[in-house]
C-alpha cells in the first residue's frame, strides 16, 4: 500500500469541482485518508516546490497556489502514487488524455487542476509537509476485498 499527496489546486476550488476529483480517486477504489481545505503560505508553497525554484513560470506558479484555499488529500491504495498520477494526466489539460482529471477538465499547464507526487520519495517528503503524523488515519475499508480480491 502507498500513500500520496494529491491538492485540489485553486482553479479547481473555485470552480466548484472539489467533489467531483474526490469521487474519482474514491471511485477508483483508493481511500482518503486525510483531507483538510486550506490556504498554502508562500514558505510551504517555496518548500513544495522547491525543485522548480529558477525556473521561468516559478513565480507565478507561486503566486497561483498560494491565490486562493487548496484541498490536499492523503490518497492510499495499492500503486496509489503512480495511479494517482495516471489519474491526472499530463501537466497541460490541451496534451492529457481525455478520461484524466486535466484531460476532462482543463486546457493549460497552470491552470490544471490537481497535483498527486510523482515518485514515493516525493509522496513521503509531501505527505509531511502538508500533515502531521496525527490528521493522517488509518480505517477499514470493508469493500477493500472487493477491490484487490
Ligand atoms: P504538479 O507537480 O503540479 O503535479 O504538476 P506536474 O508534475 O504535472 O508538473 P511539474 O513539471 O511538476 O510542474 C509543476 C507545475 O508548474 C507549472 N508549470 N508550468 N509554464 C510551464 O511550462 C510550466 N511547466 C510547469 C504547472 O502548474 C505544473 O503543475
Ligand atoms: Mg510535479
Amino acid at each position: 500500500m502507498e500513500t500520496t499527496l494529491i491538492i485540489i489546486k485553486p482553479d479547481a476550488v473555485q470552480r466548484g469541482l472539489i467533489g467531483r476529483i474526490v469521487s474519482r480517486f474514491e471511485d477508483k477504489g483508493f481511500q482518503i485518508v486525510g483531507a483538510k481545505l486550506m490556504r498554502i503560505t508562500r514558505e510551504l508553497a517555496a518548500a513544495h516546490y522547491r525543485d522548480h525554484a529558477g525556473k521561468p513560470f516559478y513565480n507565478s506558479l507561486i503566486e497561483f497556489i498560494t491565490s486562493q484555499p487548496v484541498v490536499v488529500l492523503a490518497v492510499r491504495g495499492l500503486g496509489a502514487i503512480e495511479g494517482a498520477r495516471k489519474m491526472i494526466g499530463a501537466t497541460a489539460g490541451l496534451q492529457a488524455e481525455p478520461g484524466t482529471i486535466r484531460g476532462d477538465f482543463g486546457i493549460t499547464n497552470s491552470l490544471n487542476l490537481v497535483h498527486g507526487s510523482d515518485s514515493p520519495e516525493a509522496a513521503a517528503r509531501e505527505l509531511t509537509l502538508f500533515f502531521q503524523a496525527e490528521e493522517l488515519l488509518t480505517y477499514d475499508q470493508p469493500h477493500g476485498r472487493w477491490i484487490y480480491g
